[in-house]
Order: structure tokens, then C-alpha cells, then sequence
């Protein structure tokens, strides 16, 4: 997956002027009229003509990106965002509920073009649930997963080993995981289907696409996005870059990418350190120095948002070529911050994970430091849906003090502000009675 010439991951690049590439987007429209054909209901490969590098009738699909923009007015006040201008991405509504769907049918459809039969990935939870999904719906390949020790909510680990994949626990931290994966695959033969797969992010620009669409072509002020691995990052801003380039669309929206404070590496070298895409030649020694520092201290990764807690991001350079087209800023937000914002999001009755709502908790800090302006039209990416990771969701809205301090306590989280607590009533009819006339 690495250059020959430079070592860095590699980038799909089309011939434009010899493809057959619509001249409106509006054109897009049509295929859902004809959504019976599976290429046709799929949102990603609806497409297809803006990610044409394997032949359409060859691309794999198990109907991923039906998902939703919903305008969300309770979220916008709690952003401060003014009513009708903010909205929320729902990408937990893939088929194995997040935003891997998108990716992994693009990298799937390049790996069974390829001939492969067994496909590999190390993941923090989404990727392997999405990789061993498409295995079992497909039959095309067999699922080799690497995940770190503890490092998985349930809902993730229960989804691989349903669908039946050969899973792999690493006694270490998904950059372990990473690292191993990379030389199993090598060593073995195997398909890699994490992001350092360039065709993983040509599927995550129709995020970008669908997003477009449900604002009717309109071009938003910001997209906001949590950042783990970076992939979506790098996809979306290549994704507006290349409709820019190609005339469909008149403008860029900014980029908001946000980590959470506890693996803040994109957060440090981009907004601490200075470190830019400058043209193609970032200061690679600046980040040698970042990530040397940061084994000689022994710190690694550690929130509550376990879906991107990650020390060494590996779209890091294609994420800061992101960040120049798109004019974007990087954020951190703290597990506290990153809670309350979820619960906000899931009092609005579609929720997500803690690291989804890292997107919302951004948005609403760049709106307190007047970068975003409240009258702007933004869009949050909710990566993940909210069952994947029960664990944080209940430790929030426990009344089990111990519990609360266990999970959330030891990561700095003091109080649930937002929390929603079940009332404990006697098996008592006439009790029971009396706590619903209290408390409604
Ligand atoms: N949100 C969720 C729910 C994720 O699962 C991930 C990444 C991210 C955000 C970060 O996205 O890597 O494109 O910056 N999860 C990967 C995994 C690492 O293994 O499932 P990114």
C-alpha cells in the first residue's frame, strides 16, 4: 500500500478527461429512480461514475449508505447553532451501523477484483464489524481480524463473532494491532482493508456526496468530523477537491476535524506545532520528533471515545493535504465534553457513540471561539450508532455512583449533567403510581 518512491500510503488518482463524469450532480438524482438494481439503491456506488476504478458491475454491495441528514434543532441549540442551519450525518444507519460500510464496499470490491480470499484489518471495533459483516453476507472472503486486548466496546466484539470472523486479540493497543496486521498481511498474502487502503477512502467521499444531495447540492459552511485513523478526513477533503476541480461544485466547505484530548495527535502537531500540507513537503522531522517523544515517555492513547484512540493516525499526511483544501482547524475535546454532547445528541432520539459525538462537542466549541458563526449552515458527522458502546451510555445515566466513577471517573468525567436516571420503585403498585405522578 506504500509508495515505492516516497514510503507514503498512495492515493487514486483518475483520468478525468477520460472518463464520462456528469456535468451536474443533479444527475445522481436519477439513479434512485431505478433502485431496484442494487448498484442503483447502493450510496455509494450511486456514484460510481466519482469512484470509477473498478467496473461497476464488479462492485460489491450490501445496500450501505441508506443513511440520513437530519436537521436537528435540539442539537443546534445546545451547539449554538441558530434553528435550521445545523445538521447531523447519521452514518450509524449502515448496515453494520457506522460509517465503515462506505469504505469497505469500495476496498471489498477492489480485493475480490483482485482475486483475493482471505481480507485483514486491525480495528478499534467498526472496521472489523463492517469487514466480517460484508464476509458473511458475501461469502467472498474470509475475515482475519486484529483487535488490542479491552480496547473493543461489546456491541463491536459481538458483531464479529456473529458474523464469523477469525479474530485476532492482541495483547496491546490498536497501533499494536496496526503494526501487526501490516506484517501478517505481507507475510501471509492477505487483503488490507484498514484505511492505509486507498480505495477504502475513495468509498468514504460519498459521505461527502450524500451530504451534498440531501441539502440539495448546496455547498455547507462546515463539515465536522471526529479524527482517529484520519481516513475520513483525508476522503472527504479529496472528495471536495475533486468536484471542485471537475466544475460540480462552485465552492469548498471548511473542514473541523476533532479528537478527543486523550489522543490528540493530530490536535498537537497541527495546532501546537504548526506542522501544514506545505505544497507536498510537510516537516517530517517535526512529527519524527512528536512521535519519538511520545515513546520515550511511554504516553499512549486513552478516552472513552475507544473508536479513535489511536497515537500515530495513519492518514496523518493525506489529513493535512485535507486541512489546506479545505481551510480546516483541528480541535480537542475532552471525554466530559465529548458525553454531554452525546447525550444531547441521544435526547433527539437518534444517537451515536462517544466518538461520533466528538463531531458535535467540536462543533460546539468552535462556535464558543467564534470560528464557526452561528448563522453558518453545518453538518456533523455521526460516525457510529449509539448501541455499539452501551458500556459508556448506562455508566452515564447510572445512579450507581461506583459504576459511574469506574468508568467515566477514572477518565476525568465528573458529572453526567445530562443524565436521564431510572427510578427505583418497590414492586408496589401503589408506590409505582406515586413515582410516575411525581416525576411527570
Ligand atoms: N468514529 C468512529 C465511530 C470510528 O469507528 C472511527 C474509526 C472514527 C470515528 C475515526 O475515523 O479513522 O476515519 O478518523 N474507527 C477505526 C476502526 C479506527 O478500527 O473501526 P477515522
Amino acid at each position: 500500500m506504500a509508495c515505492p518512491k516516497c514510503g507514503d500510503l498512495l492515493d487514486v488518482v483518475y483520468d478525468w478527461d477520460r472518463l464520462r463524469v456528469p456535468d451536474s450532480l443533479k444527475t445522481f438524482e436519477q439513479q434512485w429512480a431505478r433502485r431496484q438494481n442494487p448498484h442503483c439503491f447502493s450510496g455509494v456506488w450511486r456514484f460510481h461514475d466519482l469512484l470509477p476504478f473498478v467496473p461497476l458491475p464488479q462492485c460489491v454491495t450490501v445496500g450501505e449508505g441508506q443513511t440520513l441528514l437530519h436537521r436537528s434543532e435540539g442539537v443546534a441549540e445546545y451547539a449554538g447553532v441558530a434553528p435550521g442551519r445545523f445538521h447531523l450525518q447519521y452514518e450509524g444507519m449502515n448496515p453494520s451501523g457506522s460509517f465503515k460500510d462506505n469504505g469497505m464496499s469500495a476496498a471489498f470490491s477492489h480485493a475480490r477484483f483482485v482475486g483475493a480470499t482471505r481480507a485483514a484489518c486491525a480495528s478499534t471495533g467498526n472496521t472489523s464489524a463492517s469487514l466480517a459483516l460484508y464476509c458473511a453476507v458475501t461469502r467472498l472472503m474470509k475475515a482475519v481480524i486484529f483487535i488490542g486486548s479491552g480496547k473493543i466496546s461489546y456491541g463491536k466484539l459481538s458483531q464479529a463473532l456473529d458474523y464469523g470472523a477469525l479474530t485476532m486479540q492482541i495483547n496491546g493497543d490498536f497501533d499494536d494491532a496496526m503494526a501487526r496486521v501490516t506484517e501478517v498481511s505481507q507475510q501471509l498474502g492477505i487483503y488490507l482493508v484498514n484505511s492505509v487502503n486507498p480505495f477504502r477512502l475513495e468509498g468514504q467521499k460519498t459521505i461527502m456526496f450524500r451530504v451534498l444531495e440531501a441539502l440539495g447540492w448546496a455547498v455547507p459552511d462546515w463539515i465536522v468530523v471526529p479524527g482517529g485513523n484520519l481516513g475520513n478526513s483525508s476522503a472527504f477533503g479529496k472528495a471536495f477537491h475533486e468536484l471542485h476541480e471537475l466544475g460540480l461544485i462552485d465552492r469548498i466547505p471548511r473542514l473541523a476535524v476533532i479528537n478527543a484530548s486523550g489522543a490528540s495527535t493530530l490536535y498537537d502537531l497541527v495546532e501546537k506545532h504548526g506542522v501544514r500540507w506545505n505544497e507536498g513537503s510537510p516537516d517530517a522531522a517535526k512529527v519524527g520528533r512528536y512521535y519519538d517523544e511520545m515513546d520515550a515517555q511511554g504516553r499512549r492513547a486513552s478516552t472513552i471515545a475507544s473508536a479513535i484512540e489511536i497515537n500515530r493516525p495513519v492518514n496523518f499526511n493525506k489529513c493535512i493535504r485535507s486541512l489546506q483544501w479545505c481551510d480546516g482547524v483541528v480541535r480537542e475535546v475532552t471525554d466530559q465534553q465529548i458525553l454531554d454532547a452525546k447525550a444531547r445528541v441521544g435526547a433527539g432520539g437518534l444517537g451515536c457513540e462517544p466518538a461520533s459525538a466528538a463531531s458535535v462537542a467540536g462543533a460546539k466549541l468552535l462556535v464558543s471561539e467564534g470560528v464557526i458563526d452561528p448563522d453558518q449552515c453545518v453538518v456533523c458527522i455521526l460516525t457510529g450508532h449509539q448501541l455499539k458502546d452501551p458500556t459508556a451510555t448506562v455508566a452515564y445515566h447510572t445512579t450507581d455512583q461506583d459504576q459511574f466513577n469506574k468508568i467515566l471517573g477514572s477518565r476525568g468525567v465528573r458529572r453526567a449533567a445530562f443524565a436521564n436516571r431510572a427510578v427505583a420503585v418497590p414492586n408496589n403498585l401503589d408506590e409505582i403510581v406515586k413515582a410516575i405522578r411525581l416525576y411527570s
